[in-house]
């Protein structure tokens, strides 16, 4: 049962009430976690209410239910800002970007209702609605939403993100570290901006204290091509393992079979195509300051030790 608290003792009374979509995620809980810093008193909605214990006994539940829009409505009543992180990664069971875009309108929807004031929404660098990925083209159609909606907003566009409980860059580590070979599609040389998880959190608690429309790229200090980002990998964490070139086919073929033996989806089709149409850099000057190569280096002992599930984080309670 969704435990959905109205005291939150780790404010003061009388504090600004923010609500953050998946704060016992990845870049939600860092955002709650500045918020609550700042002295904000803060609800999460969610649909795993029994994340991270630490952040929990120091935040509010509620839950992340798309269908029931009075109740969102009811949990969002109070709030003057919203910071939304929900997305769904791939398609699976029911749900696919066509439904996170749907659902992602009716929390818009509810926040007007509620009578939120701002909403700061983590979108991705490049959506278009005429991209043929669906990742991209649904996060172009929930800025459009917002765009067009009561609400201020403020939509930041993260290309990767990094930080200890990132999926992506930990994988990668992980495979570098159990595999003699690392498979790159094509040429690897398309570009990647990561930002460091923390920088994107401050980014959007500070751009929740404004009131002006902004859609800005959210990208670190560093850009790499995918080539040069896995060797900086390899290197940090001192694998030997083999980097080969071959085409995208056989590198979704290869993350398919590695997906069912590590009961996961490691790489979908539309991911390695959205990495190699060279989507995930801005053009933009960076928002974050941290050094990926030097925050790898200080964790180079622990990325890639275990490996990160997405469906074990999202379709397993
Ligand atoms: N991580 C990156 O490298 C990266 C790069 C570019 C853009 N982004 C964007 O940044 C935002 C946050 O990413 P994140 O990695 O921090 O996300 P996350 O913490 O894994 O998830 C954020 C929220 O989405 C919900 N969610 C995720 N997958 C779901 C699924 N399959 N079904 C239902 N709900 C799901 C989570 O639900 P629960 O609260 O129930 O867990 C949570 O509320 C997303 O909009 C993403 O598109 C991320």
């Amino acid at each position: 049962m969704m435990q959905d608290t109205t005291v939150n003792p780790a404010t003061a009374p009388g504090a600004p009430l923010h609500v953050v979509t998946g704060a016992f995620g990845f870049s939600g809980k860092y955002i709650a976690l500045r918020l609550l810093e700042r002295g904000i008193r803060v609800r999460t909605l969610t649909n795993h209410p029994n994340g991270d214990s630490s952040l929990r006994s120091r935040i509010e539940v509620a839950p992340l239910n798309f269908r029931n829009v009075a109740e969102l409505a009811r949990s969002l009543q109070g709030a003057t800002t919203v910071y939304n992180t929900y997305w769904v990664r791939f398609a699976r069971g029911r749900t696919n970007h066509e439904t996170a875009v749907e659902n992602t309108k009716v929390l818009i929807r509810a926040a007007a209702q509620a009578g939120v004031q701002r909403i700061v929404h983590v979108s991705i660098t490049n959506p278009s609605p005429a991209s043929p990925l669906p990742y991209f083209r649904g996060k172009a159609v929930v800025e459009e939403a917002i765009r067009s909606s009561a609400l201020s907003y403020a939509i930041l566009r993260p290309a990767v993100v990094f930080g200890a409980e990132d999926i992506l860059l930990n994988n990668i580590a992980w495979m570098l570290r159990r595999f003699p070979v690392f498979a790159l599609p094509g040429k690897g040389d398309y570009g990647l901006q990561p930002i460091f998880v923390e920088d994107l959190a401050a980014l959007a608690v500070d751009s929740g204290r404004s009131r002006e429309n902004i859609v800005v790229d959210a990208v670190g200090p560093e850009t790499y091509s995918y080539a040069d980002l896995v060797q900086l990998i390899r290197g940090t964490i001192g694998s030997r393992s083999r980097i080969v070139r071959i085409p995208a086919a056989g590198v979704v073929l290869a993350s398919w079979l590695l997906s069912r033996m590590v009961n996961d989806v490691v790489l979908t089709k539309d991911e390695v195509s959205g990495l190699m149409a060279n989507l995930l850099i801005s053009k933009e000057s960076p928002t974050g300051s941290t050094s990926l190569r030097a925050w790898l280096q200080a964790h180079a002992r622990t990325t890639g030790k275990n490996y990160a599930s997405e469906l074990e984080r999202h379709y397993r309670s």
